[in-house]
């Protein structure tokens, strides 16, 4: 057993791992979890749209997207069933959002080689309370399109969980620039000069959630532990790269080491304290209801504000906790609706800021994998 003093010598190095003193780089080899970010034109249109859209952010990394291809221009999106969050996203309301967000980024990718995007969300209906097998949408590849600027930073958008630079005040005319890149300007708000209410709001709810042992276990469950794990494995949360791979292979970071109130539980805290401590601003998607199109259009719009921060030098990171309908989470949860929702619904809320390192890109399945025959 490695004694605790050890332990935390390694853990502060965990913790810089984590927020992102990381220098893979990025190779396209069989096998690398990180090659579908270098993105190859297909010979069909659509699955060159679809090798960009699965590089879109999504809860947990969980890339719950399945895809089927019909006639010779139209692509249908279901959720992945067998993907869902049931314990912190109870009704696949922050799924859809990462649905929403592939979407979009398939629309920009289609655009960029001059294609239209037709989109109908549900075709089949909205399913509630839960999504279902019927499609989230029908998209058709058909028409003209212009390329849209957004798209340059498709390659290098990231949620950086890390903390930001606070002696540098994230700018009035940035804020306008994000809030001009958005389809639904008017659900757009942000926060620059005093975030210490919702500061202090969304680390409680983060502390919340890492203290209620079913959803702090979903997330541990998705943890892949080691580069071998994470290639296994392309998703979930990944703790990967020599450090983290070496205290791996000394039995110093496992499974119940990470279960609440153990130490790699007690590293995370302190990775989030500072995150949070690093926030001068904060960022927030507001919907006039809460009806799945509504959530799907929140997604479009947060890939939108994602890569709009990116071209702007940016860095972004949804902070979800507060914004989660599990029962403990309900204080919180009204807390955020009545400070930023206006009567509506908040459907994402994440910290802004200015980087002080480049953030790592995160595992992908291959697009290819995620396709349904027939
Ligand atoms: C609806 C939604 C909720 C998310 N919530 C959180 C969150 O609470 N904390 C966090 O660090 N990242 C959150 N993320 C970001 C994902 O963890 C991230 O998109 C995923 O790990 C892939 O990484 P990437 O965005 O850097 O490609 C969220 C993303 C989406 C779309």
């Amino acid at each position: 057993m490695p004694s605790r003093r050890r332990f935390a010598t390694q853990a502060a190095g965990l913790a810089l791992a984590v927020t992102g003193d990381w220098v893979r780089p990025l190779r396209a080899q069989p096998g690398d979890p990180l090659a579908p970010w270098a993105v190859t034109p297909r010979t069909d249109p659509r699955l060159t749209a679809l090798a960009w859209a699965v590089l879109a952010p999504n809860p947990h990394n969980r890339q719950p997207w399945l895809m089927r291809l019909a006639g010779t221009e139209t692509i249908l999106l279901h959720m992945d069933l067998e993907r869902r969050l049931p314990e912190t996203d109870p009704f696949d309301r922050q799924l859809l959002i990462g649905l929403g967000c592939f979407t979009e980024l398939l629309r920009l990718a289609a655009a960029e080689r001059g294609l239209a995007a037709e989109i109908t969300p549900f075709p089949e209906g909205e399913p509630q309370p839960r999504l279902d097998a019927r499609p989230i949408a029908r998209i058709t590849l058909r028409g003209a399109a212009r390329p849209d600027p957004l798209f340059a930073a498709a390659a290098r958008r990231r949620s950086a969980k890390q903390p930001y630079d606070v002696t540098r005040p994230v700018e009035a005319a940035a804020i306008a620039t994000l809030r001009a890149a958005l389809l639904a300007p008017a659900g757009f708000g942000a926060e620059t000069g005093d975030v210490a209410r919702l500061r202090d709001l969304a680390w409680r709810a983060w502390q919340v959630e890492a203290q209620d042992r079913a959803a702090w276990m979903e997330t541990v469950r998705l943890m892949r532990f080691g580069s071998a794990a994470v290639a296994a494995t392309p998703d979930g949360v990944s703790l990967w790269g020599p450090q983290m791979d070496g205290m791996i292979a000394a039995g110093q970071l496992t499974p119940a080491a990470m279960e609440p109130g153990q130490p790699g539980w007690r590293i995370g805290f302190s990775q989030y304290q500072a995150i949070f401590e690093g926030t001068n601003a904060f960022t927030w998607l507001v919907t006039p209801g809460n009806s799945r199109a509504e959530q799907f259009a929140a997604g479009r719009d947060w890939l939108r504000l994602n890569l709009a921060a990116t071209l702007h030098g940016l860095a972004l990171q949804p902070v979800s906790q507060a914004l989660q309908e599990f029962p403990a989470m309900a204080g919180p949860y009204r807390e955020v609706q009545a400070l930023l929702g206006g009567g509506g619904t908040v459907q994402m809320l994440g910290r802004l800021g200015h980087p002080l390192r480049a953030a790592p890109p995160t595992p992908r399945w291959p697009v290819e994998s995620r396709i349904l025959a027939g």
